[in-house]
């Protein structure tokens, strides 16, 4: 071979690698804050005996009632646009050219008129797959069928593919995971991109590349799913408590740490509980995906959803993941700086059940503020104004079992 056309086949392998490379990383421009909207699978799981559970069942009619109800009850308005399909839309088999197909029965449409309705009410239509052989729940996966999938997914206009990665080698799952972010970009439509890797992987520190999580995905599930109960949700709490370091660094516009959904408006937490949950995933950068019944919401539930103030903490375009300073003694202090110079949003977590409220005193230098003259506090839950407080003065707190105290600290 000459010189000549070696330097040629050459310079075209560079330019391909190249090209690859461009496609692979994620930079569709979506999530500069944290995804908001609402998941079907925490609250409605995989239910699809539409006879013995009629109201509960997962359908088409229940995702319109749903996107019904984000409008008309101001979710949408707040910042909720996304509704997402879980586990349990597909039938059981693909059809003969090897796409997949929505059950005949429970979506009679199909999901391109599904997210034809959906984005008629202004809301973005959300699906699920799986990496591996099969879905958690036994559907057909997308092992080896991933770039034909994500044509067929932007075919029928879905805005945000939540890739799960049961049934597969978790050792494959770098590879996949990319190349599927790469043929999702290639479709060219924005198809915000949620990844269950980093949750199966966390166990095992050589194939836990947060750096890799970041440049492939829009937002990522770290770590045990969520159930309907404080044990639950307070493990995660704690997860990342334990772990801020490694994960905070990693969140921020376009990449996100996902502590899974919000279920506010359950059956398993008190109103505190609902509270902390709200305030946490506000002060952790959280996407917040609302798993709930729209039609059947209590008003302190839906108050604490469309609080403004946990919202303008949890959107904050700084992006910042908030932090755990302290943990003694079942209680703990969180911080997340914000935008507006100097300000930041804190809390004060009694996780303790002991039935009676606890009192503590702690001073803004106390909450780890920076140094200041003087704070103002804005109760987030009661948009009450306390202060003003000098930095050193020692500011009493008396806070309910399981539940918190949150403010925007604001100094001058
Ligand atoms: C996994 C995921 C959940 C949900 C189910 C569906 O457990 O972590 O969020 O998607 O699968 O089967």
């Amino acid at each position: 071979m000459q010189l000549s056309s070696l330097f040629l086949l050459l310079s075209l392998a560079i330019l391909y690698r190249i090209g690859q490379d461009q496609v692979l990383s994620l930079e569709n421009g979506l999530a500069l804050t944290p995804p908001m909207g609402w998941m079907h699978w925490e609250r409605f799981r995989c239910i699809t005996n539409c006879t013995e559970q009629p109201n509960d069942c997962l359908t088409e009619d229940l995702i319109k009632g749903q996107a019904d109800k984000m409008v008309s009850e101001g979710y949408l308005d707040a910042g909720y646009v996304y509704l997402s399909i879980d586990d349990c839309w597909m039938s059981k088999q693909r059809d003969s050219k090897g796409a997949l197909v929505a059950d005949p029965v429970r979506f009679p449409n199909g999901i391109k008129a599904l997210a034809d309705y959906i984005h008629s009410k202004g809301l973005k239509l959300g699906i699920y797959e799986d990496f591996g052989k099969a879905t958690c729940q036994g559907y057909p996966g997308s092992e080896f069928y991933l770039e034909q999938d994500a044509k067929t997914f932007a075919e029928w206009g879905v805005d945000l593919l939540k890739l799960d990665g049961c049934n597969s080698d978790v050792h494959d799952m770098k590879d996949g995971y990319e190349a599927m972010g790469g043929y999702l970009n290639r479709t060219g439509r924005p198809i915000l991109y949620l990844c269950s890797w980093p949750a199966y992987v966390q166990k095992d520190a050589a194939l836990t590349d947060y750096p890799a999580f970041k440049k492939t995905c829009n937002q990522w599930r770290n770590f045990d799913d969520i159930q309907d109960s404080w044990d639950s949700l307070y493990s995660i709490i704690d997860y990342y408590g334990s772990n801020q370091y490694n994960l905070s660094a990693f969140a921020g516009p376009g990449s996100w740490n996902d502590p899974d959904e919000l279920i506010v408006g359950g059956f398993g937490l008190s109103q505190n509980q609902e509270m902390v949950q709200m305030g946490m995933w506000a002060m952790m950068a959280s996407p917040l995906f609302m798993s709930l019944d729209l039609r059947n919401v209590r008003p302190e539930s839906k108050a604490l959803l469309l609080n403004k103030n946990l919202l303008a903490i949890n959107q904050d375009p700084l992006g910042k993941q908030g932090e755990r300073l302290w943990k003694i003694n079942k209680a703990e202090v969180w911080i997340k700086p914000l935008s507006k110079p100097g300000a930041s949003a804190i809390s004060i977590l009694n996780t303790d059940n002991q039935g009676a409220p606890r009192v503590f005193h702690l001073s803004p230098a106390e909450l780890g503020l920076p140094k200041a003259q003087k704070y103002n506090m804005t109760d987030v839950f009661t948009n009450k104004q306390y202060g003003p407080y000098m930095y050193s003065q020692s500011i009493q707190f008396t806070i309910d079992p399981t539940s918190m105290f949150m403010a925007i600290a604001d100094p001058f």
